[in-house]
C-alpha cells in the first residue's frame, strides 16, 4: 500500500451535475426551449438519438438524489441553473416556477449540510436569444446579467459559491465553429464573437454576484499540452495550441488580454470584435478558477485545412495519440500526471488565485451485476490516480481548495447521448433506480478520510 496521502484542512469534496444533463423535465413549469433542446431533437445531431427531454428526471426525484450526496458524506454540490427555467424567453419575463425548482433545491443542500456551488451556464442558451444570433451577439451578455439578476435577487442571500459560466471555451469553439454541439454552427468567426460575447457575459455578472457575500469565480475546461515528438515544428505547434485551449479564456480574465501568438494568428477574423474597456472588465478580480480537467493533449504540427468540413481544423496542429496510452470509453487518454504537471505550470502562470478542479472524472461501459451491483474498477482508479495527482501538486505549493467528481450521476452525456457514462451513481434510465457504484463507495472512504 502507497502512504496515504492527507490533504489540507478544509479541502472541499464534491461532486458536479449539469441543469440539461440530468433534470428533465423540460416542458414543466413553464420552462423554456433550449438550444440543446432544439439541437437533440435535430436527426443525426446526438449519437444515439436521444434528447434530455427525462434525463435523469432529476426535477422531480432531486431530493433523493441529495440524499445521495449527503451519504457519500459530501460538502459541496456542483449544479448549474437552467436560464431557460428562469427566463424562458432568454430575455423576457421572469418566471418564479423555475426560480422555485432552484429556491428549493438549495435549501435541500443546506439542510443536508452540503454546500451549494451554483453555475449561471452550463450550456444551456434559451433558444429565442439563439434564434436573434445566440452568442456572436454582443447583446447576449446583457441578456444574460438580466438572467443573474434575477437569480441573485431570489437565491443570493443563500448560495456561498457562484460559477459564472462552464467551459465557455466549448460553448464557442464546439458550438460555433466545430458543430458538434449546440447551436451546431460552422463559422469561426461566430465562434471567435461567441468566445468575447461569453467574456463579456462573465464581466457583465461579476458586479451583480458581488453584490453578494458569496466567493465567484469562472470554470474553464483544460489539458496538459504537449508536442507529440520533439520536433522544433511539433513544440511550436504545441505553444500555439495551448494557447487556444488553455490561454483563450484564462489570460483575458486572469491577464486582460488575449494570448499573442494566437490573437496575431486569427489576425482580421478578430477585426472590431474587442471594444475599448471590455478587457479591463473582464479583468475583474475573481475569488477562484474552477478548472474542469480530464486528459492531456498531444499535438502535432500539420498544414491547416481551409476546405475541411470543420472550421478549427484551419488551425496548423492537430491532437493525437501516442501510442501505448490506455483510453476511457470516450477514447480519451489516463494519464494523471498530466494534471498535476497542468496545475504546477498554471499556478506558476497564474500565481496568486486558487484553484478549485470544478470536474474531473472518466467513463467506461460499467456492467451491472445479476445483484444489481457496478463495480467499475477502471472508474475508481481513474479517481485514485487523478487525486494522488492533485496532492502532488498541492505539495509543491499550488492552491487547490477542492475537488468535484464529473458525475454525481450517469446522464446525459451531450452529442453522447446516453451511452457514455460518467456517474459515480449509476442510473438506470427505464426504471430511474440509482446504484451507486464501487466507485462511489471507494470516494465516500476518501472523502470521509480527507485522504487517497
Ligand atoms: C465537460 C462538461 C460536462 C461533461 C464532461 C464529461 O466538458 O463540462 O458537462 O459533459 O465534460
Amino acid at each position: 500500500m502507497p502512504p496515504s496521502r492527507t490533504f489540507p484542512d478544509g479541502f472541499a469534496w464534491g461532486a458536479a451535475t449539469a441543469s440539461y444533463q440530468i433534470e428533465g423535465a423540460v416542458d414543466a413549469d413553464g420552462r423554456g426551449p433550449s438550444i440543446w433542446d432544439v439541437f437533440s431533437h435535430t436527426p443525426g445531431r446526438i449519437r444515439d438519438g436521444s434528447t434530455g427531454d427525462v434525463a435523469c428526471d432529476h426535477y422531480h426525484r432531486w431530493a433523493a438524489d441529495l440524499d445521495l450526496a449527503a451519504q457519500l458524506g459530501l460538502d459541496a454540490y456542483r449544479f448549474s441553473i437552467a436560464w431557460p427555467r428562469v427566463i424562458p424567453d432568454g430575455d423576457g419575463d421572469v418566471n418564479v416556477r423555475g426560480l422555485d425548482f432552484y429556491d428549493r433545491l438549495v435549501d435541500g443542500l443546506l439542510e443536508r449540510g452540503i454546500r451549494p456551488v451554483a453555475t449561471l451556464y452550463h450550456w444551456d442558451l434559451p433558444q429565442a436569444l439563439e434564434d436573434r444570433g445566440g452568442w456572436a451577439e454582443r447583446s447576449a451578455a446583457d441578456a444574460f446579467a438580466r438572467y443573474a439578476q434575477a437569480v441573485v435577487d431570489r437565491l443570493g442571500d443563500r448560495v456561498p459559491q457562484w460559477i459564472t459560466l462552464n467551459e465557455p471555451w466549448v460553448s464557442a469553439f464546439v458550438g460555433y465553429a466545430s458543430g458538434r454541439h449546440a447551436p451546431g454552427r460552422t463559422n469561426l468567426r461566430d465562434a471567435l464573437l461567441a468566445s468575447h460575447h461569453l467574456l463579456l457575459a462573465h464581466a457583465r455578472v461579476m458586479p451583480i454576484l458581488r453584490t453578494t457575500e458569496a466567493r465567484v469565480g469562472v470554470t474553464l475546461n483544460v489539458s496538459h499540452v504537449l508536442p507529440l515528438t520533439d520536433s522544433p515544428a511539433d513544440r511550436d505547434a504545441a505553444e500555439l495550441a495551448d494557447e487556444q485551449v488553455n490561454g483563450w479564456f484564462a489570460d483575458p480574465i486572469l491577464r486582460g488580454s488575449y494570448p499573442d501568438r494566437m490573437a496575431a494568428w486569427y489576425g482580421s477574423l478578430l477585426d472590431g470584435i474587442v471594444r475599448h474597456g471590455d478587457l479591463e472588465a473582464i479583468h475583474a478580480p475573481i475569488d477562484f478558477i474552477g478548472l474542469n480537467y480530464y486528459v492531456r493533449t498531444h499535438v502535432r504540427a500539420v498544414r491547416g485545412d481551409a476546405s475541411s468540413s470543420d472550421p478549427m481544423d484551419v488551425l496548423p496542429y492537430r491532437a493525437e495519440l501516442p501510442d501505448g496510452v490506455p483510453t476511457t470509453a470516450m477514447g480519451w487518454p489516463v494519464e494523471p500526471d498530466g494534471l498535476r504537471d497542468f496545475l504546477i505550470a498554471f499556478s506558476a502562470s497564474h500565481p496568486h488565485v486558487p484553484i478549485l478542479i470544478t470536474e474531473n472524472g472518466s467513463a467506461w461501459d460499467d456492467t451491472v451485476a445479476a445483484d444489481g451491483s457496478v463495480d467499475d474498477p477502471e472508474r475508481t482508479a481513474y479517481l485514485e490516480s487523478h487525486l494522488v495527482a492533485v496532492h502532488e501538486a498541492i505539495a509543491a505549493g499550488v492552491d487547490v481548495r477542492g475537488y468535484f467528481a464529473w458525475s454525481l450521476l450517469d446522464n446525459f452525456e451531450w452529442a453522447e447521448g446516453y451511452a457514455k457514462r460518467f456517474g459515480i451513481v449509476h442510473v438506470d434510465y427505464p426504471t430511474q433506480r440509482r446504484t451507486p457504484k464501487a466507485s462511489a463507495r471507494r470516494y465516500a472512504e476518501i472523502v470521509a478520510a480527507n485522504a487517497v
